[in-house]
């Protein structure tokens, strides 16, 4: 726990507005594989991570609500009567996005001050917008005791991220940030909601997040666009979503589709089957086979669902170079952030040297290596 910025955050709260308030320490996330296979309807295999964002949250005395973003030193002001997402909002729409589907859902939500800051490293995909929408939506929860389950709040989350943000994203974040475990990754049914954990412990391995340091495209919109392409496919099938979809099935309307549309459904129908096999390679604490999945899902990220990026297929390149590392792919939306590596616990500082010096002399810029813990979900902090 980053009791630094706990401090930090409490003693902005404090000066600003009184002692009256709640901690809510909300996590990030990683994933091990299964990416775009949420909005699919499929499998994911994320854990919450020992970094995030803490918030300090009270009653207003006042009609007005104020929210400080405590990295970025700004502050805004907003009335409850009047919740809409302003252009180019930035991180006040999370926290509008949060309350207007509160508000929707029929729920009166009364002034409120909050102060969060967090610790993630900054645009490496690791989910800081779901954690700071779970957390507003939990500490208003608990602040006023709005009688939310933990599910109805990552809804919550969710559609204030699809209709204030503008990503349509799928639930594996939200999901991710609020039930993880400490120590455990889930395997996410994302029909079901529900989830499996499964202890990580890769013996002589270690997880290594290398973020490239970049961040390319309009990521919203060509999120949106794959997922648009994706339920396209689902709906000339005839099925609910790709889910629900093999390769064979793919095959009968392949005519159907420009070769580019039917290789991104190809990959989610890939991707989804490869998930389930990673799980089940876990049981068997085969961590060969797990490097060699990775190294699959970055294949089909980089040339089938085309989401990938140099920096990030060079350090893809770098790890199956090296003969201590098992296997690595881009993490997350696409077109930047990190790659997750895994890694033998006797090479990670050579490894890390390795790369890091490669590309910097390729790209000119650094990367930076990271290591989490995998972590409780979104909490109260005493
Ligand atoms: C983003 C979205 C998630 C998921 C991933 C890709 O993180 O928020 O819902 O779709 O991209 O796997």
């Amino acid at each position: 726990m980053n009791t630094e910025l706990i401090t930090a955050i409490q003693d902005t709260f404090k000066e600003k507005f009184g002692d009256n308030y709640l901690m809510v320490s909300s996590p990030g996330r990683i994933n091990l594989i299964g990416e775009h296979t949420d909005y699919n309807e499929g499998f994911v295999f994320p854990a919450a991570i020992d970094k995030g964002i803490i918030t300090a949250i009270g009653k207003s005395d006042s009609e007005t609500c104020s929210a400080v973003a405590y990295d970025l030193k700004e502050q805004f002001e907003f009335t409850l009567d009047e919740v809409e997402a302003i252009p180019k909002g930035n991180w006040r729409n999370y926290i509008l996005g949060v309350v207007g589907e509160l508000q929707k859902k029929g729920i009166e939500v009364p002034p409120f001050n909050v102060v969060f800051g967090g610790d993630v490293p900054n645009g490496a995909g690791l989910s800081s917008s779901a954690a700071l929408e779970n957390s507003i939506a939990f500490g208003l929860n608990e602040l006023f005791g709005l009688g939310l389950t933990k599910h109805e709040m990552i809804l919550v989350s969710q559609k204030a991220e699809h209709n204030y943000v503008g990503v349509r994203c799928g639930i594996m974040d939200q999901f991710a940030s609020m039930f993880g475990e400490e120590n455990q990754a889930l395997l996410l049914d994302c029909r079901t909601q529900t989830a499996t954990f499964y202890p990580i412990d890769f013996k002589d391995y270690e997880l290594m997040l290398i973020n490239s340091n970049v961040s390319h495209n309009l990521v919203e919109n060509e999120y949106n666009d794959r997922r648009q392409v994706c339920e396209h496919v689902a709906q000339l099938l005839d099925v609910p979503f790709l889910r629900d979809a093999t390769e064979e099935d793919l095959l009968k309307v392949k005519s159907q589709l420009s070769e580019a549309d039917y290789q991104k459904a190809l990959y989610v129908v890939q991707e989804n089957d490869r998930v389930m096999k990673f799980a089940k390679a876990i049981e068997d604490n085969d961590v060969e086979q797990l490097g060699t999945f990775l190294l699959e899902a970055h294949q089909g990220m980089q040339h089938q669902f085309k989401i990938s990026c140099d920096e990030l297929d060079f350090l893809v390149e770098q790890a199956k170079a090296h003969p201590s590392v098992a296997g690595a792919r881009m993490m997350g939306g696409g077109f930047g952030g990190c790659t997750i590596n895994i890694v033998k616990k006797d090479a990670l500082e050579d490894y890390a040297k390795t790369v890091t010096e490669n590309y910097k002399n390729t790209f000119g810029i650094d990367c930076s290596v990271h290591f989490v813990k995998l972590s409780q979900g979104t909490h109260l902090i005493n």
